[in-house]
Formats: C-alpha cells, structure tokens, sequence
C-alpha cells in the first residue's frame, strides 16, 4: 500500500497525514475548508520541524515527508488514487454517513474506508456503504506522531483481511494497534469516559476540589494528568457527547452525565478551548488555575 488519503485537516487529521507521510507513504489531505487546509499543513510543517530540532528524524527526511502530501478540497480528486481512506472529520454522525456513502461511490472498488471517529458506530458508518467487509475504525490518539496506540475497531461485517491490512500498516508507523469489537465507546472512551464521568460527580457532591481530586489520580494511581484536566483538554462538549452514545448505546444509568458536565457545557465552559473548564486558560500560560467556580 503506498497511496492513502485523509479526510479532515484539522488536529486529528493532520496528525495522521503527518504520519505516514513521515513514513514514504503519500499522502492526499482533504479538507472542505481551505483555511483548515493552510492551517493543518502548517502544524505538519511545525511539528516536522520540532521532530528535527529533537534529533528523530533528519532535515531530509522532513523535506521528504512534506514532499509526500498533497492538500484537496474536493474529496473525489483527492480519494481516487487511495488503497486507504482514513476519514476525520467533525464528529457528527450525519456528517459522517454523508462523507461514507459519498466515498463509497468515488474511491476505488478494493479501497479500505476507515475513520478515527471517537464514538459512532462502525457497524452504521459500514451501513451506508456497498463494501461493509472494507470498512473499519482506525482510533489514533492525540497527539497522533507521538501516541503510539492504534484502537483498530472491527464492524460487524469487517473481514479479516481489512483487519490484518490495517493492523500490518499500523505497525508499519512503528504504533502499537489493538483490535477490538465494535461496541460503544469501543474499550478506550468505554474506560476513560465513566472515569472522568465520575470525578465530576466527586467534585458535583462535594467530595473534593478540582486539585484534590486530579492530585490523588495523579499520586495515587500515577496518572500524568488528573481526570478533571485531562477532560478540559479532550473538550467538555466532547466527554459528554460520548457519555451520551455510552448511555444511549447500553441503556445502562451508569453512564448517566453528571448534571454539573451538563451545565458547564450549556455554559459554554468546554474546557482548553473555551478558556475556562475545570481550570482557567490564559493563552501563553502553563500555570494551571482552577477556574473560580470551583474556589
Ligand atoms: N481531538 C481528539 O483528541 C480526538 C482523538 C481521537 C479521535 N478523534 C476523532 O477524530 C475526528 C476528528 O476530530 P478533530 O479533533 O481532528 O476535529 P477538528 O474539528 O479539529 O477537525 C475536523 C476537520 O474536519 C473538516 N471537515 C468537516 N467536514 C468535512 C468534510 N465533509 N470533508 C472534509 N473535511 C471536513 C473541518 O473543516 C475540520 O478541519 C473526530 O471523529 C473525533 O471524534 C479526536
């Protein structure tokens, strides 16, 4: 396999263009924004450039990698050469069928279609499409060149033979795949989601601060960002949608967002993002404050 495309530019998907064009393969990059394009090719530039100023990988190398990616706006002209699509777009899942059934049709009959979607069911996203046994979730973590798992999620009706392609091509990026079924919030999210779900519900009755509790998970169990942190980086828009495909997808209460998610959320308190979560954001700052509310 040589020619992969990637759908979405933005911090996901230009971590994983980044990647394996570091790695010789060339790469499509396709984003229906062109700014997301010029901004994502840019963060490829930088963080290349970060990797040589490190020592791991050579100026010629970096030359090389920036060589091997090409940016589209059109998802046809970019997709029509690729033996692999890794879809990353917005996590929307209308979006996303959209993007599928849309890709059916234009990338090559024998192409593999996998997204890194955090949350929507692969099964549904194969749903949409004529080839089910081609489809397949490609989970990379945040940030892509440094996170070395691969959650590699089969669908249904995946066939072993897409499996074994992406787990091989996963570990030709020197990263570390792991398969596993396709059943909400696969094993990553199904984990991490109800843990962060439930130090909010500590902090929400009372139990502990914002320090206290990151500090314990971060002492005690060797975590290296508190739960209540690493929920502000991930988006506290983003822990509660999945909290809610969790809730609708087991029917089970105990993925039930805690109230306190809900509110900070309809706040538009969302964490990193926004400026403000569990913690204040200052641009520029590293000092970690915890937002006032929480004083
Ligand atoms: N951010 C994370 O930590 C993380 C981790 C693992 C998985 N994911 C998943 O990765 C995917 C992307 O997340 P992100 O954080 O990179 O999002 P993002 O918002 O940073 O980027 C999404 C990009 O998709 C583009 N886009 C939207 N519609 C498009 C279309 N029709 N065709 C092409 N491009 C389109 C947008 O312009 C944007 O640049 C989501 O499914 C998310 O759940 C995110």
């Amino acid at each position: 396999m040589k020619n992969i495309a990637v759908i979405g530019s933005g911090t996901m998907g230009n971590g994983i263009a980044h990647v394996f064009a570091q790695y010789g393969y060339k790469v499509a990059i396709i984003d229906v924004a062109e700014e997301a394009l010029k901004k994502g090719l840019s963060t490829i530039e930088k963080n290349l450039k970060r990797q040589v100023e490190k020592g791991t990988i050579t100026e010629d190398l970096k030359l090389q990698a920036l060589t091997n990616i090409t940016p589209f706006t059109q998802l046809k002209s970019g997709v029509h050469q690729a033996e692999l699509v890794i879809e990353a777009a917005t996590e929307n899942i209308d979006l996303k069928l959209k993007i599928f059934s849309e890709l059916d049709a234009c990338a090559a009959a024998g192409a593999i279609l996998a997204t890194n979607t955090s949350s929507i069911s692969i099964t549904k996203i194969a749903s949409v499409t004529n080839r089910p046994d081609k489809i397949i979730g490609m989970h990379f973590m945040n940030p892509v060149p440094i996170m070395k798992l691969v959650e590699v999620i089969r669908g249904y009706n995946t066939s072993d033979d897409t499996t074994n392609l992406v787990m091989d091509l996963s570990r030709n990026l020197e990263k570390i795949p792991v398969e596993v079924n396709d059943y909400p919030g696969f094993v990553a999210n199904r984990i991490l989601m109800p843990m962060i779900n439930e130090a909010i519900y500590s902090l929400y009755e009372g139990v502990a601060g914002v320090e206290e509790i990151d500090t314990v998970m971060k002492l005690g169990m060797a975590h290296p960002m508190g739960p209540l942190q690493l929920a502000d980086f991930i988006g506290l828009d983003v822990c509660l949608s999945i909290l809610r495909v969790l809730h609708d997808g087991f029917g089970n209460p105990k993925y039930a967002p805690c109230p306190l998610l809900v509110n900070m959320v309809q706040a538009g308190h969302k964490g990193v993002k926004s400026g403000s979560g569990f913690y204040h954001y200052v641009a520029g700052s590293k000092e970690l404050k915890v937002a006032s509310q929480f004083l």
